[in-house]
């Protein structure tokens, strides 16, 4: 087990003009734990697709309450972890929306959970209809390739 020892919460509005916000502060809080310059690439773009899917899918509707996105960010000893949580509609079925190509929307790709999965070293989804979604990411900086 790693020690916590550094973490910070951010919670900022699920709009498109917030993403570049998310990736840098992640990328930032992330920088002096022995990343390299492509991990934190790696990093930013992880962190992209798992807002974005905040932002694009968690709330179709004319929701009452100020749509958000939670990131909490944690530096253990020898890793980064980050979470990314919203309140929206959920998942039906997280197995099925993690594999390459299932999308619900047939402008999209459906790569987003492939590529957090092929740029972190361990990805968690916790998914529940009604209630939100929390993406868990681990990166390590002394990861092979
Ligand atoms: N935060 C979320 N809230 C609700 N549904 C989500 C959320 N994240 C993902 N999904 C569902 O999982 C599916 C797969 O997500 P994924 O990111 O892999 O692909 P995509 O967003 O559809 O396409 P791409 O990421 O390639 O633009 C989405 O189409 C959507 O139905
Ligand atoms: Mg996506």
């Amino acid at each position: 087990m790693h020690a916590k020892v550094n973490h910070a919460k951010v919670e900022f509005d699920a709009i498109p003009g917030n993403l570049g916000f998310a990736r840098v502060a992640a990328a930032s809080f992330a920088a002096g734990l022995g990343f390299t310059v492509e991990d934190l690439e790696d990093i930013k773009l992880a962190v992209s697709e798992a807002v974005s899917n905040c932002i694009i899918h968690a709330y179709p509707g004319p929701g009452e309450a100020r749509p958000t996105v939670l990131m909490v960010m944690e530096a253990r000893e020898s890793e980064f972890v980050v979470s990314i949580e919203d309140k929206g509609i959920g998942i039906a079925d997280v197995a099925m929306a993690r594999k390459p190509g299932v999308t619900t929307d047939s402008e999209r790709l459906g790569m987003g959970f492939t590529l957090m999965e092929a740029l972190a070293d361990q990805v968690d989804v916790k998914s529940e209809l009604g209630v939100g979604t929390r993406v868990e990411m681990i990166f390590s900086p002394e990861r092979g390739g």
